[in-house]
């Protein structure tokens, strides 16, 4: 396809019973997230969305990492080298495929094995549930070189866990365990890195065994209602729920038959014979 080897390798992935593995895949660098990287993955992504055998997304790393956040070299200094249109474009792809997991069509784990250092924050948030390693470190490690927790992580930290928790987090730079990740909100569950995997994929064949558009109407749903007030949210969930219901809109269909096929109307001057 023309794409280097190299980029192709950042991110590895596989589908066996309807489960896709995706992992980080950079080991040697602790999955640190490269604008290569970043550009492979959502390709992935792309590739994986709607797969017929595809019904959940898990995101992992190789190695002893999550994500070692993002790459100091590669994502900062080299795209900074760039001016502010290298930083904007990296900036970009990242984003980019985090806020396409945000919404992604397949329910998501994040499957934390490791590290999970400041823009992890962002997939860590991305991703429906999240299950740690006990063992893992996460850390909101900005303030140890310099910089505000930015790329979402500021957020990410007080929509998962209390505002004290937060501020003491980005402001204190120290790591906590996947244990205390649990009891901070930060992922649903700690669990011994030996049995990480087991658990994970316990989780996800019970998501199998759901309806896939209410998962996903789901999904949505509670993301949306985050950021609404008490009726908007009733209204949204009504209509969410009514667009779900008639998901597979035949009418719209016999509208576009009806002026394409049949050439018995025009859109742009009324309305199809139903
Ligand atoms: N950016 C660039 N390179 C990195 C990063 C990173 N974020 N993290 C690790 N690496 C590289 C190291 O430079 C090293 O490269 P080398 O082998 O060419 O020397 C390699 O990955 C292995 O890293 P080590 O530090 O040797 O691994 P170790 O297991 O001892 O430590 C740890 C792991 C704690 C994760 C350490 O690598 C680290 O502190 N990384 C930075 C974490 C961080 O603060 N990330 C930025 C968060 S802020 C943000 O994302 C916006």
């Amino acid at each position: 396809e023309g794409v280097e080897q190299t980029e192709l390798e950042t991110v590895a992935f596989t589908v066996e019973n309807g489960i896709a593995w995706v992992s980080l895949n950079r080991p040697d660098k602790r999955n640190c997230m490269s604008p290569r990287l970043n550009r492979q993955m959502m390709r992935v992504l792309d590739e994986l969305e709607y797969r017929d055998d595809v019904g959940v997304l898990v995101l992992t790393g190789e190695g002893t990492a999550w994500t070692a956040g993002m790459d100091l070299k590669e994502y900062f200094r080299e795209t900074e080298a760039q001016g502010l249109k290298g930083t904007r474009s990296a900036q970009r792809e990242s984003y980019g495929w985090w806020r396409r997991l945000r919404w992604y069509q397949k329910p998501t784990i994040a499957m934390v094995n490791g590290w999970c250092f400041g823009g992890g924050y962002g997939p860590l948030f991305a991703c429906d549930l999240a299950f740690a390693a006990e063992e893992a470190q996460f850390g909101l490690s900005e303030i140890n070189w310099g910089i505000l927790p930015g790329g979402g992580a500021a957020k990410v930290a007080v929509e998962l866990t209390s505002f004290r928790n937060a501020m003491y987090h980005s402001l204190m730079g120290e790591n906590i365990d996947g244990r205390k990740a649990a009891e901070w909100g930060f992922v649903n569950e700690a669990i011994p890195l030996a049995r990480l995997k087991e658990r994970v994929t316990e989780v996800a064949n019970v998501l199998l065994t759901k309806n896939p558009v209410a998962l996903k109407a789901t999904k949505d749903a509670i993301r949306r209602v985050r950021e609404m007030t008490y009726d908007n949210a009733e209204d949204y969930l009504v209509r969410a729920q009514e667009a779900a219901n008639s998901f597979d809109n035949e009418g719209r269909k016999e509208g576009i038959k009806q002026f394409i096929d049949d050439k018995t109307y025009k859109p742009g001057l009324g309305a199809y014979d139903k």
